[in-house]
C-alpha cells in the first residue's frame, strides 16, 4: 500500500528514506521542526553523507534508522533519476526486514513525489508466478509506503496508472500460451462489464472474415489459437466530440513464422503483445480515471506460429482497405495486422487521431536503445503534443522521419505495395512505419514503435526489472488527460 501523508516521522517501525540532492550539504532539510532537522544534520554528518548522486548511506536519529538516499545537482535531477534512486533503496538490503518505510521527498513537488509513488509500485515490480522459493523471497514489494509530502488529488490517478503499468506486465510476462487472444477477449469483457459508456465490438474468425481482414487472417493462418479483433468505444465526453483511436500490436507469439526468428530472437517474443496489452492498460485506466474523451481502444490480436497453413513468403494478400500485399517477410508481421485494424477504425468510426503501439521493429533498438521509444507521425500538432506528454512522464520517445519518397522502399513487383522495404534492412523503423502509413490517408496519425523499450532481457534496466516494462501507458494516459 502506497500513501500520502504530511506527517513525518511519527511511526515507531518504519525506516525513513531520505531523498536529497546536494543541497543537503549546505543543510538543506526537509522537515519542519527544528529540532529533528538539527539531529538530522548531526547523523548525515558523521557519515559523510553528500547527497551525490548514486550515494546511499544509513545512519540513525533516536531510535530510528534513516537511509540516506543521494539524487545529485538538483538541477540535473530527472523523473528517471528518482525513480532508479528510490527502487534501489526499496529493494536495498537496509530495508529488507521492514514492512514499513516512510520516503521524505527532497522537496514537496509533485515532480518529485510522483516518481516515489511510481518507484514504490512499478519500481519494485517483479515477475515471480512461476518462482516457487519461499514467500518473503518472492514478494519483495509488498511494503507499506508512506511518502511524506501534502496529498494532492493527483497522487491517486499517478497510483491507479502506476498499478495498470503493472497489469499490463502481468499479461505481457505470462507465457504466449496463458494470454492468448481467447483470454485477453476475456480481460476486456471483464474490464467493462456493467460500465455503461463503453461499447464492445468483438470481430471473432467468422466475423474477420466475412469482413476480409485478409492481412490479420493471413498471420495467424498457421496457428492453432483464434484471432481477434478486440473494439471498445468509450465515451467520457459528449456525442459530438472526436474521437481518438489507440491501436494495439497484439501478437501473443511471434515466431516469425516460416522466416523463422533464430535463437537469441525468439526467446521473448512473448512481448510482441506489449502495444495490445499498454491498450487494454489504457481502457482500465480511462474507466478507473474517467477520463473525459472519447476513446476507441482497439487490439489486434493473432499469434504467428508455423503449420502446414502457415502464410508463406512469397505469397500476395488482400487487405482490408483491398490493397494487395506482397507478403516479403513472415516476420514483418506486426505492420500486416495492424494495417487491418488501422483502415477498419479510419473507415469505419473517422476518429480525428489515432495512435498506434506496437513492438514494431528490431531496427528502432538499432537506432535508439532501449531507453527510448520511437515515434513516427504524419501530424507535426499530434507528434509535438505526444513528445510533451513523453517528457511530462519521462517515457522517453524520440520521432524519427516520415517523408514521402520512403514510399519507394516498399514497392512491389507482384502487389501494390510489400511487407519489407527493398533497403535491405536499412531504416527499418520508418520504412515499417511508412508501410502503415499506407493505409491511414490523412487521419493524423502517430505511431510508437516499443520494440526497444517494452522488454527488459537480462538485468535490470533503469528502474525496471526483467520483463514488461509496461511502457506508453503513462505517456499516454497524460496525453489523454492533457491534450
Ligand atoms: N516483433 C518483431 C519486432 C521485435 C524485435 C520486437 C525485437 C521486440 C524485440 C517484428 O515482428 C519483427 O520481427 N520485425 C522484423 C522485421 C523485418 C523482418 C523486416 C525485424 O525487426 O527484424
Ligand atoms: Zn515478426
Ligand atoms: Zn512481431
Amino acid at each position: 500500500m502506497i500513501k500520502v501523508r504530511p506527517e513525518f516521522g511519527f511511526d515507531r517501525s518504519s525506516v525513513i528514506v531520505l531523498v536529497t540532492s546536494e543541497q543537503v550539504k549546505a543543510g538543506k532539510l526537509p522537515s519542519k521542526n527544528k529540532a529533528l532537522d538539527q539531529e538530522l544534520g548531526k547523523a548525515i554528518r558523521a557519515v559523510h553523507f553528500e547527497g551525490g548522486n548514486g550515494e546511499m548511506v544509513t545512519t540513525v536519529v533516536g531510535e530510528k534508522a534513516v537511509l540516506l538516499v543521494g539524487l545529485g545537482k538538483e538541477n540535473e535531477i530527472s523523473r528517471t533519476a528518482i525513480c532508479v534512486a528510490v527502487r534501489r533503496a526499496l529493494l536495498s538490503a537496509h530495508l529488507k526486514k521492514v514492512s514499513s518505510v516512510e520516503i521524505v521527498p527532497h522537496r514537496d513537488a509533485a515532480e518529485t513525489v510522483t516518481p516515489i509513488i511510481e518507484a514504490s509500485i512499478i519500481g519494485v515490480y517483479a515477475w515471480k508466478k512461476y518462482v516457487s522459493s519461499k514467500k518473503e523471497e518472492r514478494v519483495p514489494d509488498k511494503k507499506d509506503v508512506y511518502v511524506v509530502a501534502v496529498p494532492r488529488d493527483e497522487y491517486a490517478g499517478v497510483m491507479r496508472v502506476a498499478e495498470n503499468v503493472n497489469f499490463a506486465r502481468d499479461l505481457v510476462n505470462d507465457n504466449a500460451d496463458v494470454t492468448h487472444s481467447l483470454y485477453l477477449e476475456k480481460v476486456v469483457r471483464g474490464i467493462v462489464r456493467g460500465e455503461k459508456n463503453v461499447s464492445l465490438e468483438i470481430l471473432d474468425r467468422k466475423k474477420l472474415q466475412a469482413k476480409k481482414f485478409g492481412l490479420l487472417l493471413a498471420v495467424n493462418q498457421g496457428s492453432n489459437k483464434e484471432p481477434r479483433v478486440l473494439l471498445a468505444r468509450y465515451r467520457g465526453a459528449g456525442k459530438k466530440a472526436p474521437y481518438i483511436a489507440l491501436v494495439g500490436k497484439g501478437l501473443t507469439f511471434d515466431s516469425g513464422g516460416l522466416n523463422l526468428k533464430t535463437t537469441g530472437h525468439i526467446e521473448t517474443m512473448r512481448c510482441d503483445m506489449s502495444g495490445a496489452a499498454a491498450v487494454i492498460a489504457l481502457l482500465k485506466v480511462a474507466l478507473e480515471l474517467k477520463i473525459k474523451r472519447n476513446i476507441i481502444f482497439a487490439c489486434a490480436i493473432a499469434e504467428n506460429a508455423i503449420d502446414a497453413n502457415a502464410y508463406k513468403p512469397g505469397d500476395v494478400v488482400i487487405s482490408y482497405s483491398g490493397k494487395s500485399v506482397e507478403i516479403g517477410n513472415t516476420d514483418a508481421e506486426g505492420r500486416l495486422v495492424l494495417a487491418d485494424l488501422l483502415s477498419y477504425i479510419i473507415k469505419k468510426d473517422r476518429p480525428a487521431q489515432v495512435v498506434d503501439i506496437a513492438t514494431l521493429t528490431g531496427s528502432v533498438v538499432i537506432a535508439l536503445g532501449h531507453d527510448y521509444t520511437g515515434m513516427v507521425s504524419n501530424n507535426d500538432v499530434l507528434a509535438e503534443s505526444l513528445l510533451k506528454s513523453a517528457s511530462a512522464t519521462d517515457e522517453r520517445t524520440w520521432r524519427l522521419p516520415n517523408y514521402p519518397e520512403l514510399k519507394e522502399a516498399i514497392k512491389s513487383k507482384t502487389a501494390d505495395i510489400k511487407n519489407i522495404s527493398n533497403w535491405r534492412g536499412a531504416g527499418g523503423t520508418i520504412t515499417a512505419a511508412e508501410f502503415l502509413r499506407q493505409f491511414v490517408g490523412d487521419t493524423p496519425w502517430a505511431h510508437l514503435d516499443i520494440a526497444g523499450t517494452a522488454f527488459v532481457e537480462n538485468d535490470a534496466r533503469l528502474y525496471y526489472g526483467h520483463g514488461a516494462t509496461g511502457v506508453g501507458i503513462r505517456l499516454l494516459s497524460h496525453y489523454l488527460q492533457n491534450s
